[in-house]
């Protein structure tokens, strides 16, 4: 595979189509049968998966772990100890969970959720001078993946690169809102230091040296960061589309910034989606493929989606931390014995988002396709 240098097909802006008011869903967006979220109600009972069988669409009104994150260098070795087995429950179980006393600024998060807001809601030749290609998908951008005739996902998005230092370039970045390049400046240093913390605690639960996640990944001035900002415009039919196919992050990890007001990411728990419900001032943490290629799939990424709704817009950004993509990444050598050989091939990250970024969002297909047995 090698990468494409533009767009299959005449880009859709989804937020424009869905801002000329139609009442009907272009075919281009509705998502076969059985992708469909079937239940667009997010608080609905619990289905007994056992009563109607193995559909992958049934949701619950469970959610997914909240940590505290206060003790973590609060200087009590006892809860400090309790924080790090409660992410490491969260992370065999669920592959996510929020975070709350963090130490990233709230201030700054409404602020950088703001920004982008506004940055969206200007016209649309504003933004067009952003317009990506599959190349980099530096830029604002409408779709993931270059299949011809391609079934869309009902976003649009702009992603950065913030880390490292030499793929970082302000220009490329939106000059308007005015304060935007300085704000995401301040925010991705931020959420870097907060990831950094994750990392050393991810490290320690597997077993491993602190630092040999950050190590793995290219250590602190070399790790890759980028930022993917989705809208999700309100949708007429949001029960035939989504914001976002089913999918795992191919990076590392992710730090998700939710829209305060309005849900619509789901997670995958064995047969049944779970619609996230975001805590106030809560960021919401994942594990990526190359986590589970690291562990030697100890922990597993988790597919997730987005549902949309019709009354709302939503706003998330994505914050990727991901390993410098000409590193080869492979099962760590503490977790690969004669009972439990390595799963995985090495792979720069690179190659390995090659993949989705052709492909577009497929559920695990492929950091299942590797597994050798
Ligand atoms: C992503 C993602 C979830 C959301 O950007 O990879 O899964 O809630 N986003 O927008
Ligand atoms: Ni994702």
């Amino acid at each position: 595979m090698t990468a494409c240098q533009d767009w299959p097909e005449p880009v859709i802006r989804v937020q424009a189509l869905a801002a000329s008011g139609l009442a009907t869903i272009p075919e281009r967006f509705i998502k076969p049968k059985s992708q469909r979220p079937t239940n667009s109600n997010n608080y609905a009972p619990k289905t007994n998966s056992s009563q109607i069988g193995h559909h992958k669409n049934n949701t619950t009104n469970s959610n997914i772990p909240v940590i505290d994150m206060k003790h973590i260098y609060g200087g009590d070795e006892g809860k400090r100890a309790e924080t790090l087995r409660l992410v490491s429950e969260a992370c065999q179980e669920w592959g996510f969970f929020q975070v709350v006393n963090h130490g990233v600024s709230h201030e700054l998060m409404k602020g950088a959720r703001e920004v982008w807001r506004e940055f969206f809601h200007q016209p649309l030749d504003v933004k067009e001078v952003y317009a990506n290609t599959p190349l980099t998908y530096e830029g604002y951008g409408s779709r993931l993946g270059v299949k011809k005739g391609a079934i869309l996902d009902w976003s649009d998005y702009f992603f950065l690169h913030y880390m490292p230092c030499s793929l970082r370039d302000q220009a490329k970045w939106p000059a308007l809102p005015t304060s935007l390049r300085s704000i995401i400046s301040e925010y991705g240093e931020q959420i870097v230091k907060l990831g950094g913390r994750i990392l050393e605690i991810m490290s320690i639960n597997l077993g491993l040296r602190e630092d040999f996640l950050l190590n793995a990944f290219g250590g602190e001035n070399d790790l890759g960061a980028c930022l993917r900002v989705n809208f999700y415009p309100k949708c007429p039919q949001p029960d035939l589309t989504l914001g976002l196919s089913s999918h795992s992050d191919p990076g590392g990890m992710t730090i998700l910034l939710p829209d305060e007001n309005v849900s619509g990411l789901q997670v995958r728990r064995g047969e049944d989606w779970v619609t996230v419900k975001p805590v106030p001032n809560a960021f919401i943490i994942n594990m990526g493929d190359q986590i589970q290629v690291l562990s030697n799939a100890t922990y597993k990424s988790i597919e997730h989606r987005v549902i949309v709704n019709s009354d709302k817009d939503r706003v998330s950004l994505a914050f990727f931390y991901n390993p410098r993509s000409d590193i080869p990444i492979q099962p760590a050598k503490e977790l690969v014995t004669k009972d439990r050989p390595a799963l995985y091939p090495p792979m720069t990250f690179d190659e390995y988002r090659l993949y989705i970024r052709t492909r577009g969002p497929s559920g695990k297909a492929q950091v299942e396709s590797l597994t050798s047995k």
